[in-house]
C-alpha cells in the first residue's frame, strides 16, 4: 500500500544533468506569447454564443467568474512551475506533494485536458474553415467535414489540422514557438478589429433583462442547461491554457522569473480581452440573435455591416485557431514525455530525438489520439470533456501547493502566492462548484474516465514504475 504513495524527491525534479532532459530555449517572450497562443481560441471565437445562450447578457458575469477562479488556479501554478520548473504540469507536482497513485491520476486527467482539447479546437476549426471556403465557393461533401453524431462520416478537415500541427512539434520546439508568435499576433488583431466595428452599435438595452435564466445552473423545461453557473462551465474553455506555459518549465531559461511573466502574463492579457469582446458582442446584437450562431463573432459584423470584416474574422479564426493546438499537443506530448520516463508509460516511449529536442514518439502517438478524437466527436461533448479533466488538474495543484507549503516550507520559491491558504482553497471550491455545474453526463463520463485510468495503473504502471522497489 505504501508504494500508492511513493513520492518523487523535488531534488531529482528540479536536476537538469540527469540524462534524457529536454534543452532550455525558450524565453519570456516566448512563454507569455505561448499562454496568449493556448487560451484565446474556440472559447472566445465560438462557445461565447454558448455561454450567452444559457446566461443571456450575464454571460459577462459568467466570464468573470471562470477567469476568477483561473486567476486563482493561474497563481498556484506559478509558485510550483517556478519551485520546480520540471516538465508535467499538474502531474509532476502531484508526484511532489501527493504521491505516485495521485499522479497518476492527474497525469490521466490531464490527457482530457490536453488532447481533448485539441481536437476540442480542431472541430472548432473545422467549423470556421468549411464556412471559409464555402465563401470562395467550395462546397466539401457534407459526410466528410463531421462525425456521426452531427450527421456526417468524418470529419476530414479536423484530422488535416491535427496532422500539420503535429508536424511542426516534430520540427522542434524554437522553430514552433516563432511560428506561433506571428499567429498569436494575427488572433488579437482580429479581434480588436472586431471590438472597434462592434462597439459603435453598442445599445446598452441588449442587456435588459441582465440575467433572464438566474444563477445556479438548472436544466430549463425544454432540456436546455441554462444559468450563469451553467455558461460559466463551458465557458470556462475559454480561459485555461496559461498551465501549458508551465508544462514548458523544464526547457525554460531563467525559469523562476520567465515562468512567472509567462503564466500570470498570459492569464491577465487574456482575460482583459476576453471581458471587452464579450462586452461589445452582447452590447452589439441581442444575445438571442448571435446565441445559436456557429461563428457568432462573424455574425455579429455580417449583420452590422459590409461582409468582408465578417470574412476577416473567419480568415483570422482560420489560420490563427491552429495556435490553440500547438500549444496543447506541445503540453501533451511533453507530459506524456515525462510519464514515460517516470516509468509509468513505457520507456521507449520517452526517447528524445537528436537535433530537435522533440519526444518523437510521444508527439506522433498524441498526434494521432487527438485526430481520432476530432475525426468522430461533436464539439461540447469534446469540450464539456475537456473542462472536467482540466478542472481536476487545478483542484490537485492547489492542493499540491498548501501540501508544500507545510512540508518544504524553507525551499526556494522564486514566485511566492500571494495569500496562498486563501488562494488555494478559493480556487479549490471554485474549481469544485464549476465541475458541479457541468452537465451530469459530462460528470459520468469523466469518472468512468477516470475508474480506466485506475484499471491501467493497477495493471501496468504501478509496476513498471522508477520509483517501483524503492518506496
Ligand atoms: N482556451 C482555449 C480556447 O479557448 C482552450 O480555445
Amino acid at each position: 500500500m505504501k508504494d500508492l504513495f511513493r513520492r518523487k524527491p523535488i531534488d531529482q525534479l528540479v536536476d537538469h544533468t540527469a540524462p534524457n532532459r529536454l534543452r532550455p530555449s525558450l524565453s519570456a517572450w516566448h512563454l507569455v506569447l505561448l499562454g496568449v497562443g493556448a487560451i484565446v481560441g474556440t472559447g472566445i471565437y465560438t462557445l461565447v454564443g454558448v455561454g450567452a445562450e444559457r446566461a443571456g447578457p450575464a454571460v459577462i458575469l459568467s466570464f468573470a467568474i471562470a477567469g476568477g477562479v483561473c486567476a486563482f488556479a493561474a497563481l498556484a501554478y506559478a509558485e510550483l512551475a517556478t519551485m520546480m520548473p520540471a516538465s508535467g504540469s499538474a502531474y509532476t507536482y502531484s508526484y511532489a506533494a501527493m504521491g505516485e497513485l495521485i499522479a497518476w491520476i492527474i497525469g490521466w486527467a490531464l490527457i482530457l485536458e490536453y488532447s481533448v482539447v485539441c481536437s476540442a479546437v480542431a472541430v472548432g476549426w473545422s467549423g470556421y474553415a468549411v464556412g471559409f471556403l464555402s465563401g470562395l465557393g467550395v462546397e466539401l461533401p457534407a459526410a466528410l467535414v463531421g462525425g456521426p453524431a452531427s450527421g456526417g462520416l468524418i470529419n476530414v478537415p479536423a484530422i488535416l489540422i491535427v496532422a500539420a500541427v503535429t508536424g511542426m512539434l516534430l520540427i522542434g520546439t524554437r522553430e514552433s514557438a516563432n511560428v506561433n508568435s506571428i499567429l498569436v499576433v494575427v488572433k488579437i488583431v482580429a479581434l480588436a478589429i472586431f471590438v472597434a466595428l462592434a462597439l459603435p452599435a453598442f445599445n446598452a438595452a441588449n442587456f435588459e433583462p441582465f440575467s433572464p435564466y438566474g444563477f445556479a445552473a438548472h436544466v430549463d423545461a425544454d432540456g436546455a442547461d441554462r444559468g450563469v453557473m451553467s455558461a460559466a462551465a463551458i465557458i470556462f474553455f475559454a480561459f485555461y491554457g496559461f498551465d501549458a506555459v508551465s508544462t514548458a518549465a523544464e526547457e525554460t531559461k531563467d525559469p523562476g522569473r520567465n515562468l512567472s511573466i509567462g503564466i500570470i502574463g498570459s492569464m491577465v492579457v487574456c482575460t482583459l480581452i476576453y471581458m471587452t469582446v464579450a462586452s461589445a458582442a452582447v452590447g452589439a446584437m441581442p444575445f438571442r440573435d448571435f446565441a445559436a450562431s456557429g461563428e457568432p463573432l462573424a455574425h455579429i459584423l455580417r449583420t452590422l455591416g459590409p461582409d468582408k470584416s465578417a470574412a476577416l474574422i473567419a480568415a483570422a479564426a482560420v489560420v490563427a485557431l491552429p495556435t490553440v493546438i500547438l500549444a496543447f499537443m506541445y503540453g501533451q506530448s511533453r507530459i506524456f514525455f515525462v510519464m514515460a520516463r517516470d516509468g509509468l508509460l513505457p520507456h521507449q516511449l520517452g526517447r528524445v530525438h537528436e537535433k530537435s529536442g522533440a519526444p518523437v514518439a510521444m508527439t506522433i502517438i498524441t498526434g494521432v489520439v487527438c485526430a481520432l478524437i476530432a475525426g468522430v466527436l461533436p464539439l461540447a461533448t469534446i469540450a464539456e470533456l475537456a473542462n472536467a479533466g482540466t478542472l481536476a488538474a487545478f483542484v490537485a495543484t492547489s492542493v499540491a501547493l498548501m501540501i508544500l507549503r507545510v512540508r518544504e516550507p524553507n525551499r526556494e520559491r522564486p514566485f511566492k502566492t500571494p495569500f496562498a491558504f486563501i488562494v488555494a482553497p478559493a480556487a479549490i471550491l471554485g474549481c469544485l462548484y464549476l465541475f458541479f455545474s457541468l452537465p451530469s453526463v459530462t460528470q459520468t463520463r469523466f469518472f468512468i474516465w477516470m475508474g480506466v485510468g485506475l484499471v491501467v495503473y493497477f495493471v501496468f504502471s504501478r509496476g513498471s514504475s522508477r520509483l517501483a522497489g524503492r518506496a
